[in-house]
């Protein structure tokens, strides 16, 4: 091959040389991953048929989002126009920033939150205003509505929050969508069927209410790479615009009927992490250790300065605990994905070995 030399690369655009890089840490094999969130045991058996079931032959189609679009939003009270399927909660943030969020626009964000809200965000011209949550990491409600200007275009609210756990009332929501009317209200509700509570059925009552869910967490599907967006049609039909038709795979639309039928495996996989959360909990309590209270299948806990030192203590001892130090207001503290009781024993006993090497080490905790 011949040495080329003065190679020129054609430039990205500047916005995206500045973007934020977001690299998600890999997890290993025989570990348990408590640091994604995730259902960590498995999804409906329903799903596995259903994939047993899908042909050769089926793959060589493109995608039909529209038929499993309309049996998902028959399952939640929705008109198909007022609801959209996304490769994942991750999409349809990126969706809904690329059709509303312009140059001088404002993207307004509680913080501590979920990382991609601003990943997103710097990939378009519009301004992140942060409004950072006090010690207490609960949602800051009085200063995000101070902080509500012309140009507020988007206000992202993950309830409930990552990594806190924290939640917003649903009077607080109302409050809010009606103080920004020329704003969308995006409501991430990746977590609701820990919490319990949501205001999906204010859709098309609120016009510049925008609700996401995910499958990624309680249904065990985030492989599948599905999540959904919900609104007014008049906002829908604009993020349907941007949106690719085929960007929701064959085999995930294949899987998500039969995992929206088995309401038995989703509540009983719910009830099992709310036991283990609970007991969890207790554990920590007991072991002196700081959390924030949390409505969602993780916690977050105070380590301090050892934060770097106890997460790979864990790793070590097979447990994947993610540290949260980097984001705003969170140096030392770490949250644990919440899995099943049997699990979560497993992760008090490492956890508190891992302390006690740590304080062995003479480190303040
Ligand atoms: C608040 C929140 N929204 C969205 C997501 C991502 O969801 P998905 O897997 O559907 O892209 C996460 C993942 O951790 C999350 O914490």
């Amino acid at each position: 091959m011949t040495e080329v030399v003065n190679v020129q690369y054609p430039e990205p655009r500047a916005r995206v040389q500045a973007m934020m890089e977001y690299h998600p840490p890999l997890g290993c094999r025989d570990t348990l991953r408590l640091d994604f969130n995730e259902n960590t045991l498995a999804c409906s058996p329903r799903v596995r048929d259903a994939l047993g079931r899908i042909t050769a032959g089926s793959l060589t189609r493109y995608p039909e989002r529209e038929p499993v679009e309309a049996i998902v939003a028959a399952h939640l009270g929705l008109a198909p126009a007022q609801l959209a399927l996304t490769n994942g909660v991750d999409e349809a943030i990126h969706v809904l920033f690329e059709s509303f969020l312009d140059e001088g626009d404002e993207l307004l964000l509680p913080v501590p939150t979920y990382t991609m809200y601003e990943v997103y965000a710097s990939a378009t011209d519009a301004r992140v205003v942060s409004v950072l949550a006090d010690d207490s990491l609960q949602f800051p409600f009085e200063r995000l509505l101070a902080a509500i200007t012309p140009r507020t275009k988007i206000i992202a609210l993950a309830n409930p929050n990552s990594p806190s756990g924290s939640v917003a009332t649903r009077a607080q929501l109302l409050e809010l969508a009606a103080r920004a009317p020329h704003a969308v209200l995006l409501v991430d509700e990746a977590y609701f069927h820990f919490h319990g509570e949501t205001v999906l059925d204010l859709i098309g009552k609120i016009p510049n209410l925008i609700v996401a869910r995910t499958f990624s967490k309680a249904y065990g599907l985030a492989g599948l790479r599905l999540g959904l967006l919900a609104g007014p049609i008049e906002l829908m039909r604009w993020v349907k615009r941007v949106l690719s038709p085929y960007s929701v795979n064959s085999l995930a639309l294949a899987c998500l009927p039969p995992a929206l039928e088995d309401t038995a495996y989703l509540d009983w996989y719910v009830s099992e992490v709310l036991a283990a959360r609970t007991e969890f909990e207790a554990a920590l309590d007991k072991s002196g250790i700081r959390r924030w209270p949390s409505r969602a299948n993780f916690v977050l806990i105070e380590i301090g300065a050892l934060h770097k030192e106890f997460t790979r203590l864990m790793s070590a001892a097979g447990v994947l605990v993610r540290d949260r130090s980097s984001d705003p207001g969170c140096d030392g503290r770490v949250r644990i994905t919440i899995g099943t009781r049997e699990q979560m024993r497993q992760a008090a006993a490492t956890l508190s070995e891992a302390l006690s090497a740590l304080r062995i080490k003479g480190g303040s905790l």
